[in-house]
């Protein structure tokens, strides 16, 4: 696989994102500008938590993750991981890219830990989001977590994660996210056996994949969305 490095895109996030309630009552960040959600109006937890946590995290057998995020956002996906790696006993090292890091006041609305029945995570889920950039925090002593500036296109690690929850927007609102050469930057990245999760389960986005050298697969999707797609580096 050519080590191809992908161009740099000029994507700037809106400043209308505010707090959107979802079917299950959590709540998720909108914004009308774009016509865009961090999360599925179906429910951000239940999303969140079938492609993330039941299709990537419980798929893996191994008691050590490397775990890589394309886009911390809210950090829901990273506080899930948390509350499911305590459960399990794993040991988790935690990598999120976050090239636009949210305010904690918006965080802070958005009351995840209590959405997912863990008020006692509160204190976890503020120490990650207003964490300095490249700064490594032991949450628990099976859990560290850091963050990067960097975007996925700039990110040069190689055979360094188990586990990739990409969770970029939409390709209609980030078409760049979802190329063949921002996964070359994700296939270089993973260990051999590696899984990538995300929500989309577009054809092209398959075929992307593909070209990359991933092992594509369709799965059922979270709620209101039929498929979704786990991928393999082989
Ligand atoms: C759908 S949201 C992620 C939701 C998040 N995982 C959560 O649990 O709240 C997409 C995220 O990707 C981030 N992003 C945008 N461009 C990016 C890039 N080039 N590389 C990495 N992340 C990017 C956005 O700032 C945004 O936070």
């Amino acid at each position: 696989m050519p080590a191809t490095t992908a161009p740099v895109p000029d994507f700037t996030p809106p400043t209308d994102f505010m707090p959107h309630p979802t079917a299950d009552g959590s709540r998720t960040l909108y914004s009308e500008t774009i016509g865009e959600h961090y999360h599925s109006f179906f429910g951000a937890v239940a999303e969140s938590e079938h492609v993330y946590i039941d299709k990537g995290f419980r798929s893996c057998v191994k008691p050590h993750l490397d775990i890589l995020e394309v886009g911390l956002g809210t950090g829901l996906n990273a506080l899930l991981t948390l509350a499911e790696a305590q459960q399990k006993g794993s040991i988790v090292n935690y990598m999120a890219l976050e090239p636009f890091p949210l305010e904690l006041d918006i965080v802070r609305a958005l009351q995840h830990p209590e959405a997912i029945g863990r008020p006692d995570l509160i204190e976890p889920l503020e120490a990650m989001m207003s964490a300095h950039m490249e700064q490594v925090l032991s949450l628990t002593p099976g859990f560290t977590f850091q963050k990067s500036a960097k975007r996925i296109q700039e990110m040069d690690a190689v055979k360094a994660f188990d586990l990739v929850y990409f969770d970029a927007f939409a390709p209609k609102v980030q078409p760049e996210m979802w190329t063949v050469e921002v996964f070359n930057v994700l296939h270089r990245a993973m260990k051999p056996g590696a899984l990538l999760v995300t929500y989309c389960a577009k054809g092209d986005v398959r075929r992307a994949m593909r070209d990359a050298g991933l092992v594509p697969e369709l799965v059922q999707g979270p709620p209101g969305k039929y498929k979704m797609l786990k991928a393999r580096r082989t």
